[in-house]
C-alpha cells in the first residue's frame, strides 16, 4: 500500500509540469498578473456586499471590518508568495501541499478548492445577473422578465443571464490564455476607473457625521426580529469561546461583535489573490512575477475597499436605523443607490449607470478568473491522476485544458442557474479561509521539514506571520453560521470518499 501521505518533490513536480502533451503556454508578465489579481479581487464583494455588511452589522466600523480581513488575507498573501516563487505550479495551494504535506492534504485542499473557485464563481454570476438587468432598465428602459433572471427558489425559472455569462466566458477561456488575459486587462481599466470615479466624485457629497458613532450602539436583537445567529458571539463556536468570558448574545449590528460578525461576510471581497498563483505556469517569470502580482493586487484592493467603504457609509447612513429593504430595487446594487441619494440630478443619473457598468465589467473579470483558476486546478489535480486523466487534455490549437474548464464551465452555469445563493458565499468565505490556514500551516512544515531550500521570495517574520494568519483565519472561520460548517463537513466528507474509492487508487505516484 502506498502510503497517503506520499510527498512529491519540488524537481518532480516542476519536470512534471514540462511534459509535452500537457504543457501550457508562458505569456503573462508582472502587469497581466496584477490584473489578474485585480480581475479576481475586486467584484461583488465590494460592489453588492459592502452596502449589505454597512447596513446590517458594522456601520461605519465596516472600515474596521475591511482591515480585519485585509490584515488576514496580507499575512496569508505573504505564505502564498513564497510558495508560488518555490513551486510555480497551476495548482495553487493544492500543489504546495502535495510538497509538504503529502496527497491526502493535497487531495482535501484541492476539493476545498472547488468551494472557493467553483462555488464563488455561481455566486458571482448570480451578482452579474441582477447587474444586468439593472443595466438594461438603467440605460434602454428594458425590463428583463424577471422569472429569467431568478433561480426557482426565488420565484423565477432560472437564472438565465448568469447561465449565459458563465457559458461565454468558458469558451473564452477555451480560446486561449493571451486573448483571456488581454480582455481582463481592459476590464480591470474600467473597473478601476469605476472605483476611483465613486472615491473622488463620492467624497464630494461624503456628510462627516454620518461617521459617528464610528462604532454605532449595540442594536437589541428583539429591536431586529432576528432568528437568525444575534451577533457573531451568538455563532455556536463563539458561544463556546464567548461563554468563557461571559459574553451575552446581543445583536448582528453594532458594536465590535457587528464589526467581526461583517468580517466574516465581507471576507468574500478579498477572495481571489491566490488566483494569481494558479497562473503560475503561464507567467514568463513566475518566481519572481506571481509572488509581485499576489501581494500588489491585494494591497491595491485593500486600499480602494477601505475608501470605497469610507465614501458609501459617508453619504449613506447607516446607524441601524436604515434597512436593506429601504433600498428597495437598489438592494443588489448598493453603491448605485449611494449615488441615487446625492443631491444633484446629473450624479443621480450618470454616477449610477457609470457604477451599474462597472460592476458588470468587475463582476465579468472576477467570472472570469476564478473560472480560470478552477479550471487549473482540475488540470494539476488531473495531472497527478487524483482525477481522471482526460480532464488535462490540452487544446492542439488553443494550448487550453479544454476539456477541464468546459466541464467546470457548464457546472458553475447549472449551479448559478439553478440553485439558490444565498448561503454559497459564505460557503466560499470557509473554503477559502480552510485553504489559508493549510497553506500558512504549509510554511511552518516547509521550514521545518526543507530548512535548505531558499525560495527566491521568503515570507518574512516566520513563524509569526504563518501563525498570526492561522489565528486571524480560524477566528473568522467560527464566526461564519452553523450551517455553513455543516455544509463544509458533508462536502470534505464526500471527498474523502471519492479520495479512498478513486484517486488514491488512481494516484500517478510510484509504488514503494
Ligand atoms: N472577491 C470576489 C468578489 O468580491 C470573489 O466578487
Amino acid at each position: 500500500m502506498r502510503s497517503i501521505f506520499a510527498k512529491k518533490t519540488v524537481e518532480q513536480i516542476l519536470a512534471e509540469s514540462e511534459g509535452g502533451e500537457h504543457k501550457l503556454k508562458r505569456t503573462l508578465n508582472v502587469w497581466s498578473l496584477i490584473a489578474i489579481g485585480i480581475g479576481c479581487i475586486i467584484g461583488t464583494g465590494i460592489f453588492v456586499l459592502t452596502g449589505k455588511v454597512a447596513i446590517e452589522n458594522s456601520g461605519p466600523g465596516i472600515m474596521l471590518s475591511f482591515i480585519i480581513c485585509g490584515v488576514a488575507c496580507i499575512l496569508a498573501a505573504l505564505c502564498y508568495a513564497e510558495f508560488a516563487s518555490f513551486i510555480p505550479i497551476a495548482g495553487s495551494a493544492y500543489t504546495y501541499s502535495f510538497a509538504t504535506m503529502g496527497e491526502v492534504v493535497a487531495w482535501v485542499i484541492g476539493w476545498d478548492l472547488i468551494l472557493e473557485y467553483g462555488l464563488s464563481t455561481s455566486a458571482v454570476a448570480g451578482g452579474w445577473s441582477s447587474h444586468f438587468v439593472n443595466f438594461l432598465d438603467l440605460v434602454f428602459g428594458v425590463e428583463f422578465p424577471k422569472e429569467l433572471a431568478l433561480t426557482p427558489a426565488d420565484g423565477g425559472y432560472a437564472n438565465v443571464p448568469a447561465m449565459f455569462i458563465s457559458l461565454a466566458i468558458t469558451a473564452l477561456l477555451i480560446t486561449g490564455i493571451k486573448e483571456s488575459a488581454r480582455f481582463n486587462n481592459i476590464i480591470v481599466i474600467v473597473k478601476l476607473a469605476v472605483a476611483f470615479f465613486f472615491i473622488g466624485v463620492g467624497l464630494i457629497y461624503v456628510n462627516p457625521d454620518n461617521w459617528s458613532p464610528f462604532i454605532p450602539a449595540i442594536k437589541e436583537a428583539s429591536a431586529t426580529g432576528e432568528s437568525v445567529a444575534a451577533s457573531v458571539w451568538d455563532t455556536p463556536l463563539w458561544k463556546i469561546v464567548a461563554g468563557w468570558f461571559g459574553s451575552s448574545p446581543t445583536s448582528s449590528f453594532g458594536g465590535v461583535s457587528g464589526i467581526v460578525l461583517g468580517a466574516a461576510t465581507i471576507f468574500f471581497a478579498y477572495i481571489g489573490f491566490d488566483a494569481v498563483s494558479t497562473t503560475a505556469e503561464e507567467a514568463e517569470n513566475p518566481s519572481r512575477d506571481v509572488p509581485r502580482g499576489i501581494i500588489w493586487s491585494l494591497i491595491i484592493a485593500t486600499v480602494l475597499y477601505i475608501l470605497m467603504s469610507m465614501v458609501f457609509t459617508g453619504i449613506v447612513r447607516c446607524d441601524g436605523t436604515l434597512t436593506m429593504e429601504d433600498l428597495g430595487t437598489d438592494a443588489g446594487a448598493p453603491l448605485v443607490y449611494a449615488f441615487k441619494q446625492v443631491p444633484n440630478s446629473m450624479i443621480n443619473k450618470w454616477a449610477a449607470i457609470l457604477v451599474d457598468l462597472g460592476g458588470l465589467a468587475g463582476i465579468t473579470s472576477v467570472l472570469l478568473v476564478t473560472l480560470l483558476g478552477q479550471s487549473r486546478i482540475f488540470y494539476s489535480m488531473s495531472r497527478d491522476r487524483l482525477l481522471p486523466p482526460w480532464i488535462a487534455k490540452i487544446h492542439p490549437r488553443f494550448q487550453t485544458p479544454y476539456v477541464g474548464t468546459l466541464i467546470t464551465g457548464i457546472a458553475v452555469s447549472f449551479v448559478s442557474g439553478f440553485v439558490p445563493l444565498g448561503t454559497i458565499a459564505e460557503m466560499a468565505n470557509m473554503g477559502t479561509l480552510f485553504a489559508f490556514v493549510l497553506v500558512s500551516g504549509g510554511i511552518l512544515v516547509l521550514r521545518k521539514t526543507q530548512p535548505d531550500r531558499i525560495a527566491p521570495f521568503r515570507t518574512p517574520f516566520v513563524p509569526f506571520t504563518p501563525i498570526i494568519a492561522i489565528l486571524f483565519c480560524v477566528g473568522l472561520m467560527i464566526s461564519l453560521p452553523l450551517l455553513t460548517w455543516t455544509s463544509f463537513f458533508i462536502w470534505m466528507g464526500i471527498g474523502m470518499i471519492v479520495y479512498f474509492m478513486y484517486s488514491h487508487k488512481n494516484a500517478g505516484l510510484p509504488r514503494k
